[in-house]
């Protein structure tokens, strides 16, 4: 067997051949099956795009149709899961909530027809469907109130803004939000659909594949940054603090939250369109005074470590604009949840076409050959 040599984050490994996103880190470009996301954000919405990953090509105007059609009636949740969601403590953080449930969705739906398209179609339109309805649902529950029905007339976006504000969003936030889904909804290799690959190739149903990915999702190294990015703008509290603040972590060898990216070694692509985006809302809205340190803090970022390729990431300007939005800092990252499940369900569909089970090696740097000692010698 070749024996190739240990990298740690497996970076620059190939754990996949795959069709469906690109990146490319150097030029700052990343494309779905081939369009440019700038495209995707300026022409489709999350739902059409969903269907590009997922089947690989844009959808005809009636597949669209009947699309968005299965999705909208699949928004409900089975009061089981909601009564189950009724007993998880509302300190819990909505991302270990979210994970309970997408697994929990798993027992209604036990079956494992992986080869059967019907199945496919059917858990894809479940799952994109009711994890907006579980996010919703857990931020109403834990406020103590009940959770809001679907409204079958609002579009996807305006339907989960709604059952989290309780009333109808302003048109140009829904809009705004839409963008936002599809510019989270996928991104190559990364840790969480890696697990979504990991978990979809022991055979297992796409409920588990999406929780284990959820879970992945949520660390601060990864989708998390988002909410300690707006903590960190919080502490640094004004712009004469941007630089002092920033001298101090790097002196103590701390990461700067939403800054830096294994594969972009210029501004992600998808900062510079959440950026445009967090403009407009203000521009409509009024300001946020952390918009004037974030600037500020991606200019003195960028003269401080853009010869190491560190700019900003996704995550740096995707919390002002949930933040304008009156979305709770501890969303944002079920929010990227909501729109990565239609990443990894691309995914799990490319991994099942031609699956063999991952199993990687290691580097053994263990003991050998150590005798057992007996307890009471201990
Ligand atoms: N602040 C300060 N220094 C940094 C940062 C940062 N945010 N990111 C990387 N570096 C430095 C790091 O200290 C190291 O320096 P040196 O070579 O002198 O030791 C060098 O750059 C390489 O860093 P690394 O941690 O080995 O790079 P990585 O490819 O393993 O990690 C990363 C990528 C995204 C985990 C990392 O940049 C990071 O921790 N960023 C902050 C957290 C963050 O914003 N995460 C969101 C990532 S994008 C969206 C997502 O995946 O969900």
């Amino acid at each position: 067997m070749m024996v190739c040599e240990y990298k740690p984050g497996l970076e620059g490994i190939p754990a996949a051949q795959s069709s469906i996103s690109y990146v490319d880190g150097q030029k700052g470009i990343l494309e779905y099956r081939g369009i440019r996301i700038e495209e995707l954000a300026a022409k489709s919405t999350f739902l059409e795009t969903a269907y590009l990953l997922i089947w690989g090509e844009l959808p005809s105007k009636e597949e669209l149709k009947a699309f968005e059609e299965e999705v909208r009636l699949h928004r409900r949740i089975k009061y089981r899961i909601r009564d189950m969601m009724k007993s998880f403590p509302e300190s819990g953080h909505p991302m270990d909530a979210l994970q309970a449930s997408a697994a929990a969705l798993g027992l209604f739906y036990s079956l494992r027809d992986l080869h059967n398209p019907a199945y496919i179609r059917d858990s894809v339109v479940r799952l994109i469907a009711t994890i907006p309805t579980m996010v919703a649902a857990f931020q109403l529950m834990r406020k103590g109130n009940d959770p809001v029905k679907p409204r079958d007339d609002l579009d996807y976006s305006a339907n989960f803004l709604y059952m989290l504000n309780e009333k109808e969003p302003d048109a140009l936030a829904a809009k705004i939000f839409d963008i936002c889904l599809i510019l989270h909804v996928e991104h190559t290799m990364n840790a969480s659909t890696f697990s979504a690959r990991v978990t979809a190739s022991t055979l297992t149903d796409p409920y588990a594949v999406v929780a284990s990915a959820v879970g992945t999702l949520g660390g601060p190294l990864h989708g998390g940054a988002n909410e300690e990015v707006i903590q960190m703008l919080e502490e640094i509290g004004s712009v004469e603090n941007v630089r002092p603040y920033v001298e101090e972590r790097l002196q103590n060898k701390q990461k700067l939250m939403g800054f830096g990216h294994r594969v972009y070694k210029v501004k992600d692509p998808r900062a510079i369109i959440l950026q445009e985006l967090a403009e407009q809302l203000f521009d409509k809205f009024g300001g946020d005074k952390y918009y004037d340190i974030a600037q500020e803090m991606e200019r003195v970022v960028e003269e401080k470590l853009g010869h190491k390729g560190i700019y900003p990431n996704v995550d740096f300007y995707s919390g002002l604009v949930y933040r304008k939005m009156g979305i709770p800092t501890d969303l944002f990252t079920p929010i990227f949840a909501i729109a990565r499940v239609a990443g990894w369900l691309a995914h799990w569909k490319e991994q099942l076409a031609e699956n063999r089970i991952f199993r990687p090696t290691q580097v053994y740097n263990g003991k050998h050959e150590v005798p057992y000692t007996p307890l009471e010698q201990r």
